[in-house]
């Protein structure tokens, strides 16, 4: 169980750098332009924000961690969440639609070859195509190991047979991380991971799920029925795939940890600038002291989940294992993001509670995020084996 203090880097420091500081006035500036005046009208028709995407990408706003010898920019896991921060604050619809290519590409950066990374991750720059990532099951979302999607080994090929939901942006992906069992007598030893390209006959976007929130993301159920893919589209070994996913998670949690901060500093600005504006009893509510120390609340504990991302994403940078961090930082963000997001739709009263102001979308937003990628409980169930039984 690594530790700050174990940490091999010397010294702990909240400054960032000036590139760093540049990073994340970027990402302010199109949260504000580019996300922020559309984000009601792609919530209300649940529309894919492709535009969006597309500007991102010129900006180099996505597929942030493909490293340089591939063409990408190599940035770091905290410079990451500095941008995702930022673009979740505009939307976190249109913020995970834009950073689920680092979910997608993930396992190819963490476990590709030197020949499946020169394959699928260029394109990725070159264009503002989508990958995604293959996990949850309609019977296996949070027990991982209890997937059925199977892939039989077939000479040089792989067939593949199963269903996936949940998985964001797959229903305009090109290509999805599928996790299927090689060997279903193996539980979660009998897990591998494939690349598999979604125009393969045999793909089939089943549905694109109608969500209560994170509306302008893309969230798609999709059926393979005899997906022949080559074997060299394998990523690891056979039986590597769940600890795949696993490292995966462990990089991913921070990112959509700095995500649900975004959600909940959203909510908490428009909740001060409500509080000085509206007025009962003859003063403006923030002189109310029920309202003022539910914001107070609010400040203390965003800056308390900022501060757990920035401790996951600086420990993963050091190259230490960064479970038990990730998990803490995803668990207390997103629920952090969900109690802000409520209160900030209380201080707002009988308004907040209407479509006409933007709060209710950002209560609804949050609740994902105690969600995907692992539930909230499912972020205690592995914090509390880092306590009870470290690897
Ligand atoms: N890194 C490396 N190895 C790991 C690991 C990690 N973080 N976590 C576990 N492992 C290893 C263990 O050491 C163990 O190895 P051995 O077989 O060598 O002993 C093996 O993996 C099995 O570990 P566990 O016994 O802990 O496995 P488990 O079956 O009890 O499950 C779990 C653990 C943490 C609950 C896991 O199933 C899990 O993370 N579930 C949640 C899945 C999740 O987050 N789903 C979200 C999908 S993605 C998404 O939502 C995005 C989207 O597109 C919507």
């Amino acid at each position: 169980m690594a530790t700050i203090e174990q940490s091999s880097a010397t010294g702990v420091s909240f400054a960032l750098t000036d590139e760093q500081r540049e990073l994340r006035a970027l990402a302010r500036a199109f949260a504000e332009k580019e996300i922020r005046p559309k984000a009601a009208e792609y919530d209300e028709h649940s529309a894919h924000p492709a535009d969006v995407i597309a500007k991102a990408h010129e900006l180099g706003l996505m597929n942030l961690h493909v490293p340089a010898e591939y063409g990408g920019l190599e940035l770091s896991t905290f410079d990451g969440i500095l941008i995702g921060e930022e673009t979740n604050w505009g939307c976190s619809g249109m913020g995970t639609a834009i950073g689920a290519n680092g979910l997608g590409s993930g396992p190819v950066i963490i476990a590709g070859t030197d020949e499946q990374k020169a394959k699928w991750l260029p394109p990725l720059l070159d264009e503002p195509i989508l990958c995604s990532f293959g996990l949850s099951e309609p019977e296996a979302g949070s027990d991982v190991a209890k997937l059925k999607t199977t892939a039989v080994r077939r000479g040089d090929e792989y067939v593949l047979n199963g269903s996936k939901t949940f998985i964001t942006n797959a229903g305009h992906a090109a290509w999805t991380v599928v996790f299927a069992k090689t060997d279903t007598s193996k539980g979660h030893k009998g897990i591998s991971a494939f690349i598999v390209p979604m125009d393969t006959p045999g793909v089939r976007i089943e549905q694109h799920l109608d969500k209560m929130g994170q509306r302008s993301t893309d969230t798609s159920a999709f059926a393979m029925a005899d997906v022949v893919i080559p074997a060299e589209n394998r990523l690891g070994e056979e039986g590597d795939g769940f600890k795949i996913a696993m490292k995966t998670l462990d990089f991913t949690r921070p990112g959509t940890a700095a995500g649900a901060v975004g959600v909940a500093q959203a909510a908490y600005e428009l909740a001060v600038e409500y509080a000085k504006e509206r007025v009962t009893f003859d003063v403006p509510i923030a002189m109310h002291q029920g309202v003022s120390f539910m914001i107070a609340d609010m400040a203390t504990e965003i800056e308390a989940a900022r501060l757990l991302v920035w401790q996951a994403a600086w420990l993963h940078d050091q190259g230490e294992r960064a479970t038990l961090q990730s998990s803490f930082a995803k668990r207390f963000a997103a629920d952090t993001a969900m109690k802000v997001t409520t209160d900030a739709v209380q201080v707002f009263g009988g308004y907040g509670y209407m479509k006409e102001y933007p709060v209710e979308k950002l209560m609804r937003d949050a609740k994902l995020f105690q969600i995907y990628e692992g539930t909230s409980q499912i972020q205690r169930l592995v914090i509390a084996k880092e306590i009870f039984m470290p690897r």
